[in-house]
């Protein structure tokens, strides 16, 4: 195939992020000891099909943490498009200062197997138990296994956003299919 040959250069390391983060951006919702809180994050990646193993990065410095360390559980919510502002008021704002279901107009849901609540303005939600914990201390990265997985059969095409960083997201687009065997 002729495909065109890019010219790069070297850019700031800093850059990786802006075309490696895949997104989508989701919402973690936490619930520990009396109190809750719901994050935005988007340093997530698929780890395992079976188990159903998701790694992510839930940086010390967010109230969340305490609560995802502690219970061992978190939900992963996936929002649309329409939930974008939402999406960045939840990822500005620090949940012992906000009460952020409140102030974001967040409806909620009870897990079946966590205790974190699951968020139905999101298509879809996974109930996570904490798999492995041996890379938080040192990377804050948590493997988390899926145990219940809620999914809106509607959309079909979900309009996720994903992140690059400085403000910047992007709507999932074109979708297109290609044969690549059983496996993947
Ligand atoms: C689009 C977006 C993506 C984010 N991704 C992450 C992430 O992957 N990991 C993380 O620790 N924080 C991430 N954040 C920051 C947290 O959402 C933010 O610090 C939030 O205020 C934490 O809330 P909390 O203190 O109530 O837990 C992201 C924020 C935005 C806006």
């Amino acid at each position: 195939v002729k495909t065109r040959r890019y010219r790069r250069r070297s850019v700031p390391l800093i850059e990786t992020r802006r075309h490696l983060e895949p997104g989508p951006a989701v919402l973690v919702t936490s619930a520990w000891r009396g109190r809750r809180d719901v994050m935005t994050m988007n340093w997530h990646t698929v780890m395992e099909f079976t188990p159903a193993l998701v790694g992510c990065v839930i940086s010390e410095a967010n109230d969340s943490f305490d609560l995802v360390r502690g219970s061992r559980e978190c939900v992963l919510n996936v929002p649309q498009r329409e939930l974008l502002d939402v999406v960045v008021g939840i990822g500005t704002t620090h949940g012992t200062r906000v009460d952020k279901f409140a102030r974001f107009g967040l409806a909620t849901e009870e897990g079946e197997v966590v205790k974190a609540p699951l968020l139905p303005q999101c298509y879809a939600s996974f109930e996570c138990r904490l798999h492995d914990a041996r890379l938080v201390k040192k990377y804050n990265f948590f493997v988390w296994e899926v145990v219940r997985a809620w999914v809106s059969p509607t959309p079909r095409r979900p309009e996720t956003v994903h992140y690059s960083g400085e403000g910047v997201f992007r709507v999932a687009g074109a979708t297109l299919r290609r044969d690549v065997g059983k496996l993947l």
